[in-house]
């Protein structure tokens, strides 16, 4: 899970490989490196920790020219070192390889290579695709130099395994970037007379929006403003471009002080971007017609982290709306399991970047066993939207920061469309009670932009409890999934232990941790789980917690007699509250965070999109 980034072009390829890497940081961030072909050889310039040092370290060197390659990296294979850094090199120091992924059969390739002489610096799996390549370039027949660079990189793809996506720069065939996708990302981006090799599209989008989503196993030749593309079998397509509407400033900080921060704000806008697709015919947007709606019998929701929470979420609304029996499953689980087979089974990846491993490893097996399958995804051109049979968008912009905040949110709104959907189209839902329910969604998005203003409440509230140890969240029914994110988000950020139960389990064993001043929260809008929300409160308050009530305005009078505090949300429909209830809980994350001086976009050991299993 590391970051790649390439330019050619006319200009000192270095302001622009820097400027990328630190747009993918959130891909990894353990060492980071770039090679510049300058006259003829190839300076290379690496370093441990974030981009910064790498910036500190080429300053010193100070490298031009106008081909280069740069890498951000989260360790895989050998610790995180300057050795293991990217970009590597053949023996020759001649030809660079920058690349993200696994190669799968590295350990024979490397003992392969070392009988044959080559001899390696690293512990990395990437270097071997160097090697490799140096030794096909000594086998292959080419016209030039770099026809002979091309088919040696294609030689190597026959023969290394594994999910992959790399760059290659060779001194002999300057002005020629090459890239290779398979199951990794890879994206190229095109401007006037200079291209971008990336493992995301905010690496170049300050410099150019048009961009091609390449295939697995297609190689990519950029030189200056022409780029060309080779199929899996070593064919020239031609190559759709798309533009992307996400300008920079969408991708950058905006003036807050943190991505988390500023994304926790998008949340109105993300929902009503999302939601506007969907006020088209839903069901044709999924691609799943009336008749095929009407036949699912059985929903397997499969998804990781913040996205499983999601799926929870959406669990009660498919059995609440559609009547449709709801398993969700954590992906790295589900590809383990014994899955019955059924007809009529649709699979749901819920996915933010749509490159986790886990969950395209288990949309892989539900395809295996003949079930129709969906992506609820954030990013065009993934790998997940590419697997699936269909996905719906949730178009709420890039997500940098690595906690996600309104990816969540989104996915949980196109839950809540989904299942209306199918409840109209198998008869579970009436016309009538889909379109309050469908009206009701509308107006989510205004909801969302007045919870967004508890900011100040939570902020207050966080100086009083930071340095708790250990934090609780409880919720019941459709809240339960949001005292798990809760909890998750808190722990992600700010590195306290949290967690998350359903508010009827803590008697089963988790009240043993409750002690004076352990802050608990509750999730306990004024709905049909209520009362109960209030005997939890009574139990940990009796317990010595320090309880904070996030209820609806209804809720406030009888919550403050049970509570310490009171954070008041406005009120949605009771299937709809979740979507607010999550975000004072983000706000809290965030701001215990920040009062604990933690890396609150970056937090230590965790990466954005996780394309390792
Ligand atoms: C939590 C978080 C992770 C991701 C998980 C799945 O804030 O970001 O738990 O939700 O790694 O990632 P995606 O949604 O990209 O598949």
């Amino acid at each position: 899970m590391c970051g790649i980034i390439g330019y050619v072009g006319k200009n000192n390829s270095v302001s622009y490989i820097i400027d990328g890497l630190k747009k993918l940081e959130y891909r990894g961030y353990d060492s980071a490196g770039i090679s510049i072909l300058q006259e003829g050889k190839l300076v290379t310039v690496r370093a441990v920790g974030k981009v910064a040092e790498l910036e500190r370290a080429a300053l010193q060197v100070n490298p031009v020219g106008t081909t280069g390659l740069g890498h951000t990296r989260w360790a895989t294979h050998g610790k995180p070192s300057e050795e293991n850094s990217h970009p590597h090199t053949d023996c020759s120091g001649e030809l660079v390889v920058v690349h993200n992924g696994i190669i799968e059969n590295y350990l024979t390739l490397r003992t392969q290579l070392e009988s044959l002489g080559h001899k390696f610096k690293s512990e990395t799996d990437t270097e071997v695709i160097a090697h490799l390549i140096e030794e096909n370039l000594k086998h292959v027949r080419a016209a030039n130099e770099e026809e002979k660079l091309i088919k040696a990189v294609q030689k190597t793809n026959k023969e290394i395994s594994g999910a992959f996506a790399y760059g290659v720069m060779w001194a002999h065939a300057p002005g020629l970037l090459v890239g290779v996708k398979n199951q990794s990302p890879l994206v190229v981006g095109i401007g006037k007379k200079e291209s971008f090799l990336a493992s995301d599209v905010p690496a170049f989008l300050q410099h150019t929006n048009k961009v091609i989503f390449l295939d697995e196993g297609e190689v990519a030749l950029l030189r200056g403003g022409q780029v060309t593309v080779l199929d899996k079998t070593g064919q020239v397509k031609k190559a759709k471009s798309v533009r992307i509407s996400w300008d920079q400033k969408t991708a950058e900080k905006g003036g807050y002080d943190h991505f988390m921060l500023k994304e926790i704000y998008e949340q109105p806008q993300a929902i009503e971007d999302t939601l506007r697709t969907a006020r088209a015919d839903f069901g044709k947007i999924l691609g799943l017609d009336t008749s095929t709606l009407r036949g699912l019998k059985d929903i397997h929701i499969i998804a990781c982290g913040t996205a499983y929470h999601a799926g929870l979420v959406g669990k009660y609304y498919i059995e609440q709306f559609a009547g449709i029996p709801v398993s969700v499953d954590l992906a790295s689980e589900y590809k383990y399991r014994t899955v019955p087979h059924m007809k009529g089974t649709l699979a749901i990846a819920i996915s933010q970047s749509g490159e986790t491993a886990d969950t395209i490893g288990a949309i892989k097996k539900a395809k295996s066993l003949g079930f129709r399958t969906l992506a609820i995804c954030n990013v065009l051109g993934s790998t997940l939207t590419r697997l699936c049979d269909s996905t719906f968008f949730t178009h709420c912009g890039p997500e940098i920061s690595v906690a996600s905040t309104k990816a969540f949110t989104s996915q949980i709104t196109s839950m809540y469309m989904l299942a209306i959907t199918l409840g109209l189209a198998n008869g579970n839902v009436s016309k009538a009670a889909f379109d309050k329910l469908h009206r009701e969604l509308m107006r989510l998005s205004k909801a969302m932009s007045e919870t967004v203003k508890l900011e100040y409440t939570v902020r207050h509230l966080t100086r009083k409890i930071y340095k708790a140890d250990r934090f609780i969240f409880l919720g019941r029914h459709v809240n339960f999934p949001i005292a798990l994110e809760g909890a998750l988000k808190l722990k992600e950020v700010s590195y306290r232990s949290a967690e998350g139960f359903a508010a009827g389990e803590i008697k089963h064993g988790p009240i043993s941790i409750i002690d004076k001043g352990t802050p608990v929260f509750m999730l306990m809008p004024h709905d049909s789980v209520f009362e109960k929300m209030l005997s939890a409160c009574q139990e940990c308050r009796a317990r010595g917690a320090f309880v904070v009530a996030i209820t609806t305005p209804d809720g406030v009078a009888q919550a403050k007699r049970v509570a310490d505090m009171i954070i008041p949300v406005p009120q949605a429909s009771e299937f709809l509250q979740p979507v607010l209830n999550v975000v004072p809980l983000q706000f809290l994350a965030y701001w215990i965070a920040k009062r604990l001086g933690c890396d609150i976009d970056q937090p230590r050991n965790l990466a954005k999109s996780v394309t390792v299993e």
